[in-house]
């Protein structure tokens, strides 16, 4: 079991380790008196966790209701938001209660962003159950919703009060979606350096005990989070991959996953870099590529460089006549640069072949 403190205003703890959503109670008492929890989840894992989550709230004094939407990207919409605030307003929560996201990153960004919205912010608490929500997006308060413009254009910033991480739930994952989390790990440890990229090169990752990458991944993002909370410099570093990751997913329709459309953007900037001398290391990208094809995940894709482009300048990464892209100089060194939007397409098409 590991506890991470991530240093905001004001500061929360993220709680990784096996068995945590049986004591969820329990250690929420720690630092949230008793008061109404409002667990919001999806199909899939309501079916899978709900009743554990629900009785151990019970059991440390909370008072619980739930709150279940279809699991999928395509209802992250303004829909099963309206749903998710009628349902807080008709079970009276007031702004001294909680709400629980207890999922995947489609349930931690909606359910966040009801509780953003609801009475203008409650408290809320994540319980990721998948790797991509428990490496990255349960912890630093991004919260948003799709809109048919694009992925994550409604959102605002509102850090949660805990983050309960149960391990256990990833043993039970399919192999491509346990991948697509592996994705964002790839980008932090390319991120971060050589100590966690060594960790999960070669596929090593796959025989690792799950905890001490996550709890590394955490610490990383902890860090910058606490340095740039509304993502006004450095913070943009996470988005290593995004420009190309968002594109690929808004081009199918969003039927390729997240972390699988991460990967290939990842692998399509990195070659970019070594090819237009970025990276004076041409091997760093070789790893990089290397690292993602062993972990099952792809590294190019079907869509044209005019086609990712286009998709990538609706993105909110975009200001103006400029657009700021993550560029992998090495392992362990990336950097914001801010290039023309007329440059965006030769860039892309620079690292598209593999
Ligand atoms: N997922 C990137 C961030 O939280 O900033």
């Amino acid at each position: 079991m590991r506890t991470i403190p991530v240093n905001t205003n004001p500061p929360y703890a993220v709680t990784i380790g096996p068995g945590l959503l049986k004591d969820c109670g329990a250690r929420l008492r720690e630092t949230i008196p008793p008061c109404r929890m409002a667990v919001v989840t999806d199909s899939v894992v309501g079916a899978l966790y709900l009743e554990t989550v629900q009785e151990s709230l019970k059991a440390a004094g909370y008072g619980v209701s739930a709150c279940e939407f279809p699991a999928g990207e395509e209802n992250k919409n303004f829909h099963t938001l309206s749903d998710i605030l009628e349902f807080l307003a008709k079970e009276r929560l007031t702004r001294t209660d909680c709400l629980v996201a207890l999922g995947g990153g489609v349930v931690g960004d909606m359910a966040g962003f009801a509780a953003a919205c609801y009475l203008r912010g409650i408290r809320y608490v994540q319980m990721p159950t998948t790797l991509l929500a428990a490496v990255d997006s349960s912890v630093g308060g991004k919260t948003a919703i799709d809109l048919r413009a694009g992925k994550n254009l409604a959102g605002a910033f509102l850090q949660p009060a805990a983050v309960l991480c149960d391990t256990e739930c990833l043993n039970t994952l399919p192999q491509p979606v346990l991948a697509g989390g592996a994705a964002e790990a790839v980008k932090t440890a390319v991120l971060s350096g050589a100590g966690l990229f060594d960790r999960m090169e070669d596929g090593g990752f796959r025989f690792l005990e799950l905890e001490p990458v996550i709890a590394a991944c955490v610490q990383y993002k902890a860090g910058v989070v606490e340095r740039d909370e509304k993502e006004q410099g450095e913070r943009k570093l996470l988005n290593l991959g995004h420009t190309v990751g968002h594109a690929i997913e808004k081009c199918s329709g969003y039927t390729i996953p997240h972390g699988h459309a991460v990967a290939a953007g990842l692998a399509i900037i990195s070659r970019s870099a070594a090819r237009l001398g970025w990276m004076p290391e041409a091997r760093d990208a070789r790893r990089i590529c290397s690292a993602l094809a062993d972990l099952g995940l792809p590294v190019s894709t079907e869509f044209s460089p005019e086609a990712l482009a286009e998709a990538a300048l609706a993105d909110k990464k975009r200001a103006g006549d400029s657009i700021t892209i993550v560029v992998p100089k090495s392992i362990g060194a990336c950097e914001l640069m801010q290039i023309p939007v007329s440059e965006l397409l030769f860039v892309i098409g620079t690292g598209w072949e593999a």
